[in-house]
């Protein structure tokens, strides 16, 4: 069964006049929402990682796919960007951002740092919820997104827009390059 993010576990936005909004994944290079004011940004103590499994838009419940969710690390630094977006735009992202994600709010790091800090609402999907898959070795994954498709797409095409998107915007992230990397050998040797 497929949920939309519970109202329980709701952080309430509504009375808020605008709203940060943290993207690491998908919010990066699909932004079907209307932006106020976008600015580079990161969080402290959180890693992007492959982790989460996608029963309803990368792959299906049969044949689950992997996206991103957000794993703690004490030391660790995840750069992304952050949204001015007003409180409306929740509704449409908690439903495009079902099947297991949870909102909280972070404190944001602007990469320019003349902005003042603020804090932001970060969609992400807990090692609790039934959709988590976790860690696996690197070719395992990498296997499973080249193979996996669901109604919004190849998973490969997610990994692969995701890891252009970080390069554009000048983040390193290994953990998605390496999986991209793995990947594209992947469809060049016709393997899948
Ligand atoms: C994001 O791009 O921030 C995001 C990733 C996974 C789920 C929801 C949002």
């Amino acid at each position: 069964m497929i949920n939309t993010v519970e109202e329980s576990q709701k952080v309430a936005v509504s009375h808020l006049e605008d709203v940060w909004l943290f993207g690491y994944g998908s919010l990066i290079f699909k932004v079907d929402f209307p932006v106020l004011e976008q600015r580079q940004a990161a969080i402290r103590g959180w890693e992007r990682r492959f982790w989460q499994g996608s029963h309803d838009h990368r792959g299906t419940p049969e044949s689950p796919g992997r996206v991103v969710t957000l794993v703690e690390s004490a030391d660790a630094i995840c750069e992304g960007m952050a949204f001015r977006v007003s409180p409306e735009t929740f509704s449409h992202l908690d439903h495009r951002e079902k099947n297991g994600y949870i909102r909280r709010f972070e404190p944001l790091i602007f990469k320019d740092e003349e902005h003042e800090p603020a804090e932001a609402i970060v969609y992400f999907a807990s090692p609790q919820n039934a959709a988590f898959l976790g860690d696996a070795p690197l070719e395992e994954m990498a296997e499973q997104i080249a193979t996996s498709i669901g109604p919004s797409g190849r998973n490969s095409d997610y990994l692969l827009q995701l890891d252009a998107a970080l390069k554009a915007l000048l983040i390193n992230d290994e953990h998605v390059s390496q999986l991209a990397q793995r990947v594209r050998l992947m469809v060049a040797e016709g393997v899948y």
